[in-house]
């Protein structure tokens, strides 16, 4: 590309909510048209027959792709992008890019939060303080749980595994893993399935990503294998654990204790993980910094500015890799 194409021209189409960070600068740079969900029974014939890219915070399908003729990119807001058809837009020349890197630590500290949570118990230790327990009733119970002596296995080896990786090193605990395939310079054992490695570990971390191949990955079989000490957290996706067997395995002790920041269908939580005390639950906080999200949606608008202004985006997701630009 030559000559640097007027970026006011081109119109970008949100559906659904946006990070205001990101709104506002596509709303400089770009012509922007907001509209209240993905769905493809909105697009107007003028929409169609203009829009050039999308910028989504929740999911964006094939038949909303399908609506969208001259559609040329979906920068999608995270670094998971199981709610977009990307192998459906790789097929149709349709780029696609999510936010790798500039969320990893903040996700990593929630990992260990939640789990330091979890075990010690600290939101309840909180919760009894608050309702004046403490002066009534005496010091909050010791924790049966401690950190102290854990084997933690990480579920899903990629940039956000490796730095709980690290973080867990630096609080003494020993680190196994389990993903696709071995990762080329990692020192940590590695278990050629998830029920192995749970059977390895007594602290389980899953980071998986959505999607099919990963659908209930932490079942009543690998919950099994943690065994009675256990405790299992979840900062990747919701749809990767059996929630009906995790309650199960919670309330009967199958494991000790869960700390979950995802769900399989959010922001509704199964009344079953809700009910029982050894579970500590928060809403798909992983990344939820102001500092964290305003770089993620910087990262957003950089790739549709990039992909507008130089013919290639920042960071496509590998299913959209071969895509080019179409000048
Ligand atoms: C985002 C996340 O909040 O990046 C991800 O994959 O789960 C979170 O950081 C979420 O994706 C926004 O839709």
């Amino acid at each position: 590309m030559t000559n640097s194409p007027d970026l006011s021209r081109i119109t970008i189409l949100v559906p659904g909510p946006l990070n205001a960070h990101a709104a506002k600068r596509i709303d400089k740079t770009f012509e922007m048209i907001r509209m209240d969900s993905a769905d493809p029974a909105g697009i107007t014939p003028e929409l169609a027959g203009k829009v050039r890219g999308i910028a989504a915070f929740s999911g964006i399908n094939a038949a909303f792709m399908r609506a969208l003729p001259k559609l040329e990119i979906v920068a999608s807001f995270g670094v998971g992008y199981d709610s977009v058809d990307a192998a459906h837009a790789g097929k149709s020349d349709i780029m696609v890019t999510n936010t790798p890197d500039v969320l990893t630590e903040e996700v990593a500290d929630t990992a260990l939060g939640l789990l330091i949570n979890t075990v010690r118990e600290f939101p309840r230790a909180e919760t009894y303080l608050r309702e004046g327990r403490w002066a009534k009733e005496g010091p909050y119970r010791l924790t049966p749980g401690t950190l102290r002596g854990r084997k933690a296995g990480i579920l899903g080896m990629g940039r956000i595994g490796q730095a709980i990786a690290r973080r867990l090193e630096a609080f003494g605990l020993s680190v196994a893993y389990h993903n696709r395939r071995p990762v080329a310079g990692l020192a940590y054992d590695y278990h050629p399935t998830p029920v192995a490695l749970a059977g390895a570990v007594d602290t389980l971390i899953s980071v998986l990503p959505g999607g099919a191949s990963t659908a209930k990955a932490v079942n009543a079989e690998v919950l099994a294998a943690l065994g009675p000490t256990g405790v299992f957290v979840n900062i990747g996706r919701g749809s990767t654990v059996d929630e009906d067997a995790l309650a199960a395995a919670l309330r009967d002790g199958t494991i000790f204790a869960a700390g979950l920041d995802v769900f399989a269908d959010e922001p509704n939580v199964p009344q079953a993980l809700i009910d029982v005390p050894n579970a500590s639950l928060l809403p798909h906080v992983g990344s939820a910094s102001v500092h964290t999200r305003n770089a993620m949606a910087d990262l957003v608008v950089d790739n549709l500015e990039s992909w507008f202004g130089r013919g290639e985006p920042v960071t496509a997701v590998p299913e959209t890799a071969h895509v080019k630009a179409k000048g």
